[in-house]
């Protein structure tokens, strides 16, 4: 996938600059022509001439350096490449970005680019919390930039959060994707995810604990895919995938209105969202009073099926259901593909998947079962995305 392609690599002040090094061998090995550019707090960390041996090209650092003909480094140095990939992103680096910033070779680069941007955060879980950073995140992504990670974890100043920056492999797999031919190319995709809110009375609702991770992850893979995508998302603190439109609902039944009205015109409907099968049938409009030790009974009525309708439109889209299971994952995959009548099921079980970054998923079809193996969200919706492409009907 990434043979000859032109990539430059951009290398920022942060302590995981020492696992770029990996990410210029992988690169390297998939046979991408990498050119590396140091800001010079990476050079403090890393040596240049570990990147000149990995990439077998020089390293650039210097805004004036004299190597380059004309004087214009930020300019030749970026006109023939594809990608420029920056990891790792500082939040300073990131905050010059967002800002139009160029004071030093590789934030030149960057502001003078013709080629999409691809940033690799990586910085101490208060620096990536930091309202500015966040702000900021807002402000590039608005502007198109590609955001790899960051994940939380252990962090090398000791503390523990978000602010890792993703592992080189899963950097490499973010750039593989960037390249991969458009296998979703004039699909519509519509994707649900989250949970949905059932109120009870003003502050009380029926709610469940998915982060949207899964069915962001899914969007995004999707748009990564080419095709043009929907999401129609529950209530959840995730922001927007570049690219994808994104349609906020809080109940079962505002998201089964969301997806009636775009389902006719979607090529493929994957149904990711953790809909509350039951809702509150009389909710209360006043705050309900506690009933001094007495039992409460709550009344509930079933939500529409979201999915099963959809499945069941005729000239409907290619419909792809998730399942969320806590035992006995194959035997009710099996069962609710069947019964939902779905060309495709992805299945996960609860204790794996709810509000994680990882997932195990299992993919059941006509064909039988496909494991897709444990692994980040968007790692497994990437091939679940794949596997989608694999099934629609080819164009003559
Ligand atoms: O959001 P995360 O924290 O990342 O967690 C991901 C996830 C566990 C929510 C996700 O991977 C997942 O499994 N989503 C499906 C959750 C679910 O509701 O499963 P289910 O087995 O109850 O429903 C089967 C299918 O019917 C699902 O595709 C669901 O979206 C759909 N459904 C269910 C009920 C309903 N009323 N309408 C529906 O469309």
């Amino acid at each position: 996938m990434l043979k000859g392609k032109r990539i430059l690599l951009g290398i920022a002040g942060g302590i995981a600059a020492y696992k770029a090094a990996m990410l210029a061998r992988l690169l390297v090995r998939a046979g991408a022509d990498v050119r590396v550019a140091m800001t010079e707090a990476a050079t403090r960390l890393v040596t240049p001439v570990t990147f000149q041996a990995l990439s077998n090209q020089p390293v650039w650092s210097d805004l004036w350096d004299q190597r380059v003909p004309d004087a214009m480094g930020h300019i030749e140095l970026s006109r023939d490449r594809e990608l420029i990939v920056v990891a790792p992103a500082s939040a300073d680096f990131m905050a010059k970005v967002a800002h139009g910033l160029a004071d030093d070779l590789l934030s030149t680069l960057c502001v003078a680019r013709r080629c999409p941007l691809m940033l690799a955060p990586a910085m101490n879980v208060e620096m990536w919390e930091n309202a500015a950073t966040q702000r900021n995140l807002g402000v590039l992504r608005d502007d198109g930039v590609l955001i790899e990670g960051p994940v939380a974890g252990d962090q090398a100043c000791g503390e523990t959060g978000y602010g890792r920056m993703l592992e080189p492999a899963q950097i490499a797999a973010g750039i593989e994707a960037f390249f991969a031919p458009k296998r979703l190319a004039g699909k519509r995709v519509l994707v649900t995810a989250g949970p949905t809110e059932e109120p009870i009375d003003p502050v009380r609702v029926l709610t469940n604990a998915s982060s949207g991770k899964m069915g962001y992850a899914v969007a995004r893979a999707a748009q990564e895919a080419g095709a043009e995508v929907t999401l129609v998302s529950g209530p959840v603190s995730l922001a927007t995938p570049a690219g994808v439109a994104r349609i906020d609902v809080r109940t079962a039944q505002e998201m089964f209105e969301a997806v009636k009205k775009r389902a006719p015109s979607s090529d493929v409907f994957i149904s990711v969202a953790a809909v509350a099968d039951y809702k509150a049938k009389n909710p209360s409009t006043q705050k309900i009073k506690k009933a001094n030790g007495r039992p409460v009974t709550l009344e509930l009525e079933e939500n529409p099926d979201i999915l099963a309708y959809v499945a069941g439109m005729k000239n409907g889209p290619f419909c792809v259901g998730f399942a969320a299971e806590s035992e006995k994952l194959d035997q009710h995959a099996k069962e609710k593909r069947a019964t939902k009548n779905l060309p495709l099921l992805a299945a996960n079980l609860v204790q794996d998947a709810l509000g994680a970054d990882t997932n195990s998923i299992v993919l059941y079809d006509d064909r039988g079962e496909h494991p897709l193996g444990t692994g980040a969200k968007l790692e497994l919706a990437r091939k679940l995305v794949e596997h989608v492409a694999g099934m629609l009907p080819q164009k003559k």
